[in-house]
């Protein structure tokens, strides 16, 4: 069900219009062409309601911004927030994560990815709708430019220790930045997703993990399989 306040992003102005790209294509994006400047990339994948995009637009004008987020009225508000703050350095598409990093991204075009709160799938028989799978994150492998960083957080930890094991399964294509337990507990962030803030606010542990791509070239993906509405059902 849609909220009230979210009613209003429905329908899109052509300003935010503007930040949205097309989704319905299996063509690679020519970032250049659609930031138009070449620029160092970070993406978010999952941005819900665009806070942390947003605040990370603003702090680095000077880069470009690209996010990816299932759920099509979620990009209309964040358009909407980054028209209101004159970002002009934000690209949103609406399209499933695995899809668009297999499809969309350019190889070797990112320097940070960041997956902050995926949806959890608690339950061990929702665990294989899980995206960050070993496949995904060959595929991140391929769109992330060496010594480029992916930043992954979650309260449910055995998410993060899922892809944790995941990237373990890669060898030689990620270093992991956090030595020890490969791990972090609740680490100051600077600008907090509303997530974040909840499960903060409700007493929850976050973990969070970051990696740090190699220069070992990414080795041969499976042939793609598109997502059954099953898998990605809420
Ligand atoms: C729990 S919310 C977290 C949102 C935000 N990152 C935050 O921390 O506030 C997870 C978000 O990931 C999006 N998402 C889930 N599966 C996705 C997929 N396969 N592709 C793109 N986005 C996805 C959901 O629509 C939702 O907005």
């Amino acid at each position: 069900m849609v909220s009230k306040g979210m009613k209003r992003y429905r329908t899109r102005s052509d300003a935010q219009s503007q930040l949205i790209g097309n989704a319905q294509t299996e063509e690679t994006l020519n970032l250049e062409e659609l930031f138009g400047r070449a620029a160092p990339t970070r993406l978010e994948i999952g941005f819900g309601h665009g806070q942390f995009l947003s605040n990370l637009a603003a702090s680095h004008p000077d880069e470009n911004m690209l996010g990816v987020e299932a759920i099509d009225i979620r990009v209309t508000k964040t358009a909407h927030k980054s028209v209101k703050n004159n970002a002009a350095n934000v690209r949103l598409f609406n399209d499933d994560a695995h899809h668009f990093l297999r499809h969309r991204v350019p190889a070797q075009s990112l320097n940070r990815t960041y997956i902050l709160f995926p949806d959890p799938w608690p339950k061990p028989k929702q665990r294989r709708r899980r995206y960050v799978t070993r496949s995904f994150l060959l595929d991140l492998a391929h769109a992330m430019q060496p010594g480029g960083r992916f930043i992954f957080a979650s309260d449910t930890h055995n998410y993060s220790l899922q892809v944790l094991n995941n990237l373990s399964t890669l060898p030689g294509l990620w270093r992991n930045c956090y030595s020890g337990s490969g791990f972090e507990f609740d680490i100051p962030t600077r600008f907090p997703t509303v997530f974040e803030k909840h499960k903060k606010a409700e007493g929850c542990t976050i973990c969070y993990l970051m990696f740090e791509r190699t220069d070992t070239p990414a080795g041969e993906r499976v042939p793609w399989q598109a997502p059954t509405p099953q898998d990605s059902a809420q």
